[in-house]
């Protein structure tokens, strides 16, 4: 109903995120307080420190949360949080966070499945958007696109075989010491550089299948940049992320314009962190809108890990088969969607 409030909770990665949704798509306060600062010098999220910074900051971050919302623990309604996939010490904390206040408060605790979480960012973005629908779902740590009719029950047409989407983004702007982290930092670098400059693979875009695959498009940079180094030359930094970039983009829209036809769908989705990439928003649009079907992706903010986007998900899961998690709950750092 109107008065429901849920307390998401969010800590699989590197970002400490509490927010308080009313319904289950009004969002009244979504806090992110983001670790990159502590992770940049090491290239990569340390899991060690992830767990650590997650312990110092869940408190305050969910007394943000419902100070912002204007709200207390005994207004909330249910309480849902990630429990997978993603780090198991940081997705712990969470977890432990979500089943004191549940238990202290005797409210229901909601298992959110961090991919589906996602997924819902389109539908707090877009409150009217109502399946069927082609989605996908591209961040750090997967690639699947998914057909779904009814939110909960998703097929899942296609997925990389190797590495993630953001995950070639994170690994090639590492190699490029292109800044941390990768996408963005490739993104931002790409708008300065030639896409066609230099001839890189598009794994498997001929492939009847709908699966990706990224670790040989990696690959192929980093002999790039070797056989570059050998020869004495310069290796251009600009033209070089915008050229990955593209390949990373051709394959995706290619992917996704064809699942779009087979399944006969007007919506297409993007959600995750790869979500945010301006190439392929652009590039994904332009192609959809000659057929007449539509883009949809949510505001930047959740794009990103967020909770606002888990407490959405566990509101609908909630609503839908009214099960509660026990308070063995654990964390499922492989959980697939
Ligand atoms: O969803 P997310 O915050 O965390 C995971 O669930 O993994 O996604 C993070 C990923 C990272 O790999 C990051 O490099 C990528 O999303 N990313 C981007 C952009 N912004 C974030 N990749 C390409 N272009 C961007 N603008
Ligand atoms: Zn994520």
């Amino acid at each position: 109903s109107e008065e429901f409030l849920t307390l998401g909770i969010e800590s699989s990665c590197d970002e400490t995120s509490a927010a308080v949704v009313r319904g289950g798509k009004e969002v009244l306060s979504n806090i992110i307080s983001s670790q990159v600062d502590w992770h940049r010098k090491f290239g990569g999220v340390v899991p060690e420190i992830a767990s650590r910074k997650h312990v110092e900051l869940m408190n305050p971050v969910i007394d943000e949360a419902l100070a912002e919302a204007g709200v207390s623990f005994a207004d909330l309604s249910a309480v849902a949080v990630t429990f997978g996939p993603g780090l198991v010490g940081g997705l712990l904390v969470g977890i432990s966070a979500a089943k004191s206040i549940a238990y202290a408060h005797d409210i229901p605790l909601v298992a959110v499945n961090h991919i589906e979480g996602h997924i819902y960012a389109n539908f707090i973005s877009h409150p009217e958007l109502e399946p069927p629908v082609v989605c996908l779902t591209v961040s750090g740590g997967h690639t699947d696109l998914l057909y779904f009719e009814d939110l909960g029950d998703y097929e899942i047409i296609g997925r990389t075989i190797d590495d993630a989407a953001g995950e070639a983004f994170d690994k090639v702007a590492r190699v490029m010491e292109a800044g941390f982290p990768g996408g963005p930092a490739i993104d931002k670098l790409a708008k300065k550089g030639d896409p066609e400059a230099i001839d890189l693979p598009r794994p498997m875009i001929n492939d009847s299948s709908y699966d990706f695959s990224f670790s040989g498009l990696k690959t192929a940079v980093l002999n790039y940049i070797n056989n570059t180094k050998q020869r004495g030359e310069e290796i251009n930094k600009a033209d070089l992320a915008a050229s990955f970039q593209q390949a990373v983009v051709d394959v995706l829209t290619a992917k996704i314009m064809r699942a779009a036809d087979d399944k006969g769908v007007d919506n297409v989705l993007l959600s995750g962190g790869v979500a945010a990439n301006s190439q392929l928003r652009e590039q994904l649009q332009e192609k959809l809108e000659e057929q007449g079907k539509e883009l949809y992706y949510p505001e930047t903010r959740i794009c990103t890990d967020n909770a606002a986007m888990i407490a959405s998900a566990g509101y609908f899961n909630w609503q839908q088969n009214q099960e509660a998690a026990g308070y063995d709950l654990n964390a499922e750092p492989n959980l697939q969607l």
